[in-house]
């Protein structure tokens, strides 16, 4: 009798996954060995894990990865000002090259050759999660059995009664959600029609900003270097700080997002977030950023982070290009130090103020008040050579056209 294959499943818990062990002990013939990832997503995780050992696998692996997801991906992310078509925060890309680098651990720990998930075909997590195991470890083959299984939804509902699958009992939801946490993403459903308001049962994270507290409620984020260390003068863990800001963005009805992106397999599809940290960090680490930054710095860095925020978003986390982009970012960090103040209410984040120790800020400069420094005879110079080729090139139009 031939050896059976090893197969390591990215695993959910949810239905896909679960019908995808089954599938793949019959298919292949294999022994299924199950991830399963603790991003925040705030799920029993030990039932998780029960689940899949009950559902047939061989062995079923928990790991908590919340702070190396905030520190190795997260963080450069936000100093990269990650926000895919200024919309979406990234949470569910940036998850991606994380889950493939457990994958291919335990794949590499458990001599096993082939790496499966529950992506289907549509989407961008297969290209991020094939890419990215294709980077860390090129002799892995990845299965994506519900890329060849052509169940509709019945047959799959079919498939996992006959093989003893808990199958749903209760109406089943009709969105797609993925979430961590840096975000929550959600989508199908009535929000297939993009004209069709999200309905308020999509939203979890975040209170309707009708029943947001009609008192404004003030923020101070601390940054030390790029780091995000003080909530209102305290120190808090990375992990802790995101946690919080989601809960009192989302109290205060902010971080919702209805967006109409554009996919990396050519398709336009309607997906609605919340990410009320992950606005909320982004918008005070820009602030601060160019509160200490020379213009120069201020007006190109957007142009890197766009192809950061795509080059995140397509897959391509493991890459040189963006390895040599986090070292721009970083240091630019280095000198991200202070405090940015946020008024929350109703629904939005408005920065009110800011302070840092590296300040370009000068008042003297800047003020209109007695005190002022500035050298108005300077200008006048100036403004004769900025100005030197539009006068030149009026002065010989004016001769041509007379
Ligand atoms: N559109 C987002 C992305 O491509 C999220 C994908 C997962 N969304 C979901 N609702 N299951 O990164």
């Amino acid at each position: 009798m031939s050896k059976r294959k090893k197969v390591i499943l990215a695993y959910s818990g949810g239905l896909d996954t679960s019908v995808a062990i089954r599938w793949l002990q019959e298919e292949y013939n294999a022994e299924v060995y199950a991830v399963t990832l603790d991003l925040g997503q705030g799920k029993d995780l030990e039932g998780v894990q029960q689940k899949a050992l009950s559902v047939g696998a061989k062995e079923a692996f928990v790991f908590d990865v919340r702070e190396e997801f905030i520190d190795e991906y997260v963080v450069p992310a936000l100093w990269a000002g990650a926000v895919y078509e200024r919309r979406y925060p990234l949470a569910t890309a940036l998850s991606r090259p994380l889950i493939a680098k457990y994958l291919v651990r335990v794949a590499e720990e458990q001599g096993a050759d082939i790496i499966a998930h529950g992506c289907t075909g549509k989407g961008n997590d297969q290209v991020r999660i094939d890419v990215s195991v294709a980077a860390l470890n090129p002799d892995l083959k990845v299965v994506a059995p519900a890329r060849v299984w052509s169940f509709s939804r019945e047959e799959e509902m079919e498939y996992a009664s006959a093989h003893g699958i808990p199958v749903p009992v209760t109406v089943e939801n009709p969105y797609s959600i993925d979430q961590n946490i840096w975000g929550r993403s959600i989508e199908c459903g009535v929000l297939e029609d993009p004209w069709v308001e999200p309905p308020e049962e999509v939203y979890e994270w975040t209170r309707d900003p009708r029943r947001a507290p009609d008192e404004p409620a003030y923020l101070e984020i601390g940054f030390e270097e790029g780091f995000p260390k003080l909530l209102n003068g305290q120190y808090y863990s990375l992990v802790n700080l995101v946690e919080e800001l989601n809960k009192l963005g989302g109290e205060h009805g902010f971080g919702r997002v209805d967006h109409l992106e554009n996919r990396l397999v050519g398709i336009k599809s309607r997906e609605i977030y919340e990410c009320p940290a992950a606005f909320l960090l982004v918008e005070a680490y820009r602030d601060l950023e160019n509160l200490v930054t020379p213009r120069e710095v201020t007006h190109f860095k957007p142009v890197l982070e766009g192809k950061y925020s795509q080059m995140v978003y397509e897959g391509l986390w493991y890459s040189p290009l963006r390895e040599a982009l986090d070292a721009f970012m970083a240091k630019v960090a280095d000198r991200v130090t202070g405090t940015v103040r946020i008024k929350l209410f109703k629904g939005s984040a408005q920065v009110v103020g800011r302070k840092s120790e590296f300040s370009l800020y000068d008042l003297g400069l800047a003020t209109y008040d007695k005190g002022d420094m500035f050298d108005h005879q300077a200008a006048e110079g100036f403004i004769k050579l900025w100005g030197l080729p539009t006068r030149m090139s009026a002065v010989v139009n004016r001769k041509r056209t007379t």
